[in-house]
């Protein structure tokens, strides 16, 4: 008998799924890092600041007061009221308390929503560059992307025309991720009501609006699709705590729709995982029922970081630079770069550039391909601005040595 082969049993969904490239370039630089290489990367997705204090504070005192037991699988009608208030004072959304769905972090809240409207061989309208986890979330929950792209040239945001192409009878959700990650694109409000017209000329599409960044804007604050006339029944807006307030490792996002979607996400949670991580919902509570300032000067901070990252890349000859509305992340297009030669190898693609600037130069980065946007390379200016400061500088010299 031939020994038994146990990738052989692993399912198709999970075999389709490819490694985020972000994880894999984080890696190597750590790998690299770890034979003492002087790194610097620019690769990570989350805020470089600690969580706040007074909702630390919360979170240990409420594990103290007996909060370590299953939290109801919606979340605590506390936070779901608290939330829902937020919603409703602050983005026009008109959300009931009941609407409010808690989840381990946005990626679940995602996740369930998915599963909760998909049938498989629906299709999802992905606009790329996109955040990379979304293709893995919607062909795990049975759907098939669709891909729309759009380019520096149009600051990162498809026609309406071009997202009418897409749409099919099988469409049944357009994931809007505005402000956006990879490319901090913000959607003003014209182009959602565009959007928002085109959506409710469908018979069945809804929008899965993901505003996890919305915190983290520049200009104006990011104007919510739900709040529009006629989105809230079609729109389901998922957002959380990790970048606003720091907290990505706690682990709390959310969904917000109409009661009926809901109910629905609200049966995925509780098949998943029961209810979201107790005591860290009561630290969420004090996190959004509390004081602004830390929140406000997080983004003053990121502001300051935009513009000096944006600065020190408009000076790099091959390098065009869209200065990124809102997030920590900046999207420069690269493909003035490649084609070119680097001693004996010729860079063709994005993806090789980011390897051989993380071997050659010690900077990692994350292609574009990995958010579906090749030509370009992600960098994240949640560091410090040493960093960011070393970083531009190698890659200006890099950039420099192509012929
Ligand atoms: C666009 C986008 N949505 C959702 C998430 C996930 O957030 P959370 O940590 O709440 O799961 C991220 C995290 O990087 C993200 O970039």
């Amino acid at each position: 008998m031939k020994p038994f082969d146990p990738a052989s049993a692993l399912s198709a969904r999970t075999s389709a799924i490819e490694e985020i490239a972000i994880i894999a370039m984080a890696q190597k630089a750590r790998e690299l890092k770890a034979q003492g290489a002087d790194v610097v990367s620019l690769t990570i997705g989350e805020p470089d600041f600690d969580t706040p204090v007074a909702i630390r504070q919360a979170a240990v005192d409420a594990m103290n007061a007996g909060f370590t037991h299953y939290a109801p699988i919606a979340g605590y009608p506390e936070l779901r009221a608290a939330i829902a208030e937020r919603l409703n004072q602050d983005n026009a959304i008109p959300v009931e308390p009941t609407g409010v769905v808690l989840s381990n972090g946005a990626k679940q809240a995602l996740t369930n929503t998915c599963f909760a409207t998909l049938d498989e061989g629906d299709e999802v309208i992905l606009i790329a560059p996109f955040w990379a986890a979304y293709e893995g979330i919607v062909k795990m929950a049975g759907g098939v992307p669709v891909i729309v792209s759009a380019g520096a040239d149009t600051a990162f945001k498809p026609t309406i025309e071009q997202v009418a192409g897409a749409m099919t009878d099988r469409t049944k959700l357009i994931m809007l991720n505005s402000p956006s990650n990879p490319s901090g694109a913000v959607w003003n409000a014209d182009e959602l009501r565009a959007l928002a017209d085109l959506v409710q000329s469908h018979p069945r599409c809804l929008v899965l609006a993901d505003e996890i960044y919305e915190d983290i804007w520049f200009e104006e604050r990011p104007t919510s699709i739900a709040a529009l006339p006629g989105m809230f029944e079609r729109t389901i807006t998922v957002n959380g705590f990790s970048k606003a307030y720091a907290m990505t490792g706690w682990r709390v996002g959310y969904s917000a729709s109409c009661e009926p979607l809901a109910k629905a996400i609200s049966k995925v949670q509780g098949t998943f995982t029961a209810g979201g991580n107790a005591f860290a919902q009561q630290g969420a509570l004090a996190a959004i029922t509390g004081p602004r300032d830390e929140v406000d000067a997080m983004r003053a901070s990121y502001h300051r970081r935009r513009d000096l990252i944006v600065s020190l890349l408009a000076d790099i000859p091959g390098i065009k630079v869209v200065s990124p509305p809102a997030s920590f992340y900046v999207f420069p297009d690269i493909s003035g770069l490649l084609g070119k030669a680097a001693g004996n190898t010729r860079l063709e693609t994005d993806v090789e550039f980011c390897h051989w600037l993380l071997d050659e130069y010690h900077l990692a980065t994350v292609p574009g391909s990995a958010f579906g946007g090749p030509g370009c390379i992600r960098l994240s200016f949640a560091a410090s601005d040493d960093d960011i400061t070393t970083a531009m500088s190698r890659l200006a010299k890099a950039a420099a040595t192509l012929t």
